[in-house]
């Protein structure tokens, strides 16, 4: 699980997780995305959620989590990306993870500045047809305007990518996600890496958790 406030860089280095390991990135934030561009009724429910920057209830979170691990694709395992982000869901994840006699291995805190956050917020883009992350500063294509992973010239900014939505997010993550550090803290499973450093050695110092050495 990479636990961090928004912008901390999770979607990031779950990606790069996601290709190293063979595992699974499960982004709440981006189901949610695609929930809402289905244009469903659960998608018209949460589209106006989501863009003031509140957090969506849990039990539609916890039901589309508990219908996704149960996918073949999740057998190996899974990054948990943005999920949970409230002791309800935390509560609600331990219990169905009993149920499969299953758990957490690793929960990785991102530790960042809340000054940086909006920066990386402000400049964050995706690919509009792989979902590769870039940043007009810190992640750029190698090639200007060319997705590196799958060739696309498309691009696309988030909804919910503006000062003030993030400003929310923020205190959304204070408020309802940072009594998860102790949570975790006291069953013993939480580590933190410095998220403040470049891209790459915050991928080392995380690898360097799973594989159980010093961070
Ligand atoms: P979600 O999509 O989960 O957004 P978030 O948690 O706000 O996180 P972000 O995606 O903004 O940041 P990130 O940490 O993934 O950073 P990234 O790697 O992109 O949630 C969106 C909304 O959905 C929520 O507000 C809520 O409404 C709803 N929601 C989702 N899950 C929910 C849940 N469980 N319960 C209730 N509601 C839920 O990096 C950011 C930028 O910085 C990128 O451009 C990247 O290139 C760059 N960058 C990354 N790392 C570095 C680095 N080390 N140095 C420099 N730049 C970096």
């Amino acid at each position: 699980m990479l636990l961090g406030p928004p912008g901390a860089g999770k979607g990031t280095q779950a990606q790069r997780l996601e290709r190293a390991h063979g595992l699974v990135q499960l982004s709440t934030g981006d189901m949610l995305r695609a929930t809402i561009a289905s244009g469903s009724e659960l998608g018209e429910k949460v589209k106006g959620i989501v863009e003031s920057g509140a957090l969506v209830p849990d039990d539609i979170i916890v039901s589309m989590i508990a219908e996704r691990i149960e996918q073949p694709d999740c057998a190996r395992g899974f990054i948990l990306d943005g999920f949970p982000r409230t002791v309800g869901q935390a509560e609600a994840l331990d219990a169905m993870l009993a149920e499969k006699g299953t758990g957490l291995d690793h929960v990785i805190e991102m530790s960042v500045e809340a000054d940086v956050l909006v920066r990386r917020i402000s400049g964050r883009y995706a690919c509009a047809k792989c979902g590769a992350g870039y940043h007009d500063e810190f992640q750029k294509p190698a090639k200007e305007g060319v997705c590196d992973r799958c060739g696309s010239t498309e691009f696309s900014r988030r909804a919910d990518d503006n000062a003030e939505t993030v400003r929310k997010r923020l205190d959304a993550y204070e408020e309802q996600t940072a009594p998860l550090l102790p949570y975790y803290r006291e069953k013993g499973l939480l580590r933190s890496v410095d998220a403040m450093a470049p891209i790459d050695q915050v991928t080392r110092e995380i690898e360097n958790v799973i594989a159980g050495g010093e961070h």
